[in-house]
C-alpha cells in the first residue's frame, strides 16, 4: 500500500547522508531495504545450499511486481539479464522480408538499442534514421521516415544524453497507421511515474533495475503484447525459455507460451532479490508521489539554471522533460569531478553534465548543485 511519507523514503538511503546524489539515470542509490534482500539471498543460500524452489518463486514474485509497475500482465513480462539481451531476443525474432524490412531508429536512442538492429543487417534489416531538430526529436521526423516498409520503431522515452521526452503516444500513433511496430525503452524513466504499457499501446517495452527502480545490475525487464508473444521465435535462446524447463529434455524446442519463451539460462537469483526489494519500496511510496516529487525537483532545477544562466539543453516545456537535466559544460567530466569533491555525484556524457532525480532527493539537493554550478562557472 502507498504511503510511505518521502522524507522516510529517504532516509532508507545512507548515502544520501554523505552525499548529494543526483545520479540516478546511471545507477540508482542503495536503500537498506534491497542491502537486506540481498543479505536474505545470501542467508537463503547459507540455510538451505541449493533452495531452488525458493529461488525460482522470488524471480515469479518479481516477475509480478515488475507487470504491477508496468501496466502489464506477469505472462507478458520476461526477466532478462540486461536490456541489450532483452532487445537482441526481440531482434532476431522479428522477421525483415521485402514488404518490411526497415527499422527506424532516432537519433537519441542509447547506443545499445541502435546496434542490437544494426547487427540484423544479415538478416535483410535496414536502418533509417529519425532526425533530431536541435535538442528535440518530433514526432514530425518518425512521420518522415517511417512507412508500409517498416517492421519495428525502436524508440526512446527519454534520452539518455539531453533528458528529452519524446511524445510516445504520437509516435505509437503514427507507427500503428502504418503497420509498424513500437519498441519503447523505458530505462530512464521506469520508476520516476506510473508507467501503462497496455495503455501507451507499445508492442514491446524494455527496462531494467539499476536506475531509478533502485536495483541492481544484472537484471532487466522485457514487456511483449501478449498478442504478439506466440508468433516470434528468437534466435537465442536456452532451458529457461522452454514450456517446461524442468522436462529437461534436450530434444525439444516447445516454446513457453508466455513471455519467458525470450528468456534464457538460470535466472540472476541475487538480483531479482534486490530488484523485488527495489520495486516493493517505490510501490510504499506510491509511483503518483513519486512523480510529482521528481517534477517538482526538476522544474526547481530548471528555474533555478536558467535564473543562474546555466546552458541548459533540456527542453524549457515540462512535458517535454524527464527526471533528467542536462547542463552544457566544455569539459563535463572534469566538472564531474569537481562536483565530487564538493559531495555531488553526477555523471557525463559527452558535452553534457547530467544531474537526475529521484523522489529520494530533497529541495535542498537541488539548491547545493545549482550553487555548486554557479560557483564553478565563476
Ligand atoms: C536508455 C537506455 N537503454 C539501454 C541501456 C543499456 O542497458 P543494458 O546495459 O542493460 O543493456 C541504458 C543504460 O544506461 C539506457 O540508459
Amino acid at each position: 500500500m502507498p504511503g510511505l511519507p518521502l522524507d522516510r523514503f529517504r532516509a532508507r538511503f545512507p548515502i544520501l547522508g554523505r552525499r548529494v546524489y543526483v545520479n540516478s539515470c546511471s545507477q540508482g542509490a542503495l536503500s537498506t531495504d534491497v542491502e537486506t534482500a540481498l543479505t536474505a539471498f545470501t542467508e537463503s543460500w547459507h540455510a538451505g545450499g541449493s533452495p531452488w524452489e525458493q529461488w525460482v518463486e522470488e524471480v515469479e514474485r518479481l516477475r509480478t511486481l515488475v507487470a504491477a509497475t508496468i501496466g502489464a500482465e506477469a505472462d507478458e513480462v520476461a526477466i532478462m539479464p540486461s536490456a541489450s539481451v532483452a532487445i537482441a531476443a526481440i531482434a532476431t525474432a522479428l522477421p525483415f522480408d521485402r514488404s518490411r524490412h526497415k527499422v527506424v531508429l532516432g537519433e537519441f536512442e542509447f547506443p545499445t538499442m541502435a546496434h542490437a538492429w544494426l547487427a540484423q543487417a544479415p538478416r535483410g534489416a535496414e536502418v533509417a534514421w529519425a532526425r533530431p531538430t536541435g535538442d528535440a526529436l518530433l514526432p514530425d521526423a518518425y512521420a518522415a521516415v517511417v512507412d508500409d516498409r517498416t517492421r519495428v520503431v525502436p524508440v526512446t522515452h527519454v534520452c539518455f544524453r539531453n533528458g528529452y521526452r519524446l511524445d510516445i503516444p504520437r509516435i505509437v500513433a503514427l507507427c500503428h497507421e502504418r503497420g509498424a511496430y513500437v519498441f519503447l525503452d523505458d530505462y530512464q524513466h521506469t520508476g520516476t511515474a506510473p508507467l501503462d504499457v497496455h495503455a501507451l499501446d507499445v508492442d514491446f517495452m524494455v527496462t531494467g533495475a539499476l536506475k531509478y527502480l533502485l536495483g541492481p545490475s544484472g537484471v532487466a525487464f522485457l514487456y511483449v503484447r501478449r498478442s504478439i508473444i506466440g508468433k516470434l521465435t528468437p534466435l537465442v535462446t536456452g532451458w529457461f525459455g522452454r514450456a517446461n524447463p524442468f522436462a529437461f529434455a534436450p530434444d525439444r524446442l516447445d516454446w513457453s507460451t508466455s513471455a519467458k519463451r525470450f528468456e534464457g539460462g538460470t535466472p540472476p537469483v541475487p538480483n531479482a532479490y534486490a530488484a523485488a526489494a527495489g520495486l516493493q519500496l517505490l510501490h510504499a511510496v506510491g509511483l503518483d508521489t513519486i512523480e510529482r516529487q521528481v517534477r517538482l525537483l526538476m522544474n526547481r532545477f530548471t528555474a533555478g539554471a536558467c535564473a543562474r544562466g546555466l546552458p541548459l539543453v533540456t527542453p524549457a516545456d515540462a512535458a517535454r522533460r524527464g527526471p533528467l537535466a542536462v547542463v552544457r559544460a566544455a569539459n563535463a567530466a572534469d566538472l564531474v569531478q569537481r562536483l565530487e569533491r564538493r559531495g555531488i555525484i553526477a555523471s557525463a556524457r559527452g558535452n553534457g553534465l547530467r544531474i537526475s532525480f529521484h523522489a529520494y532527493n530533497s529541495e535542498q539537493d537541488v539548491d547545493a548543485v545549482l550553487d555548486a554550478l554557479e560557483a564553478d562557472h565563476d
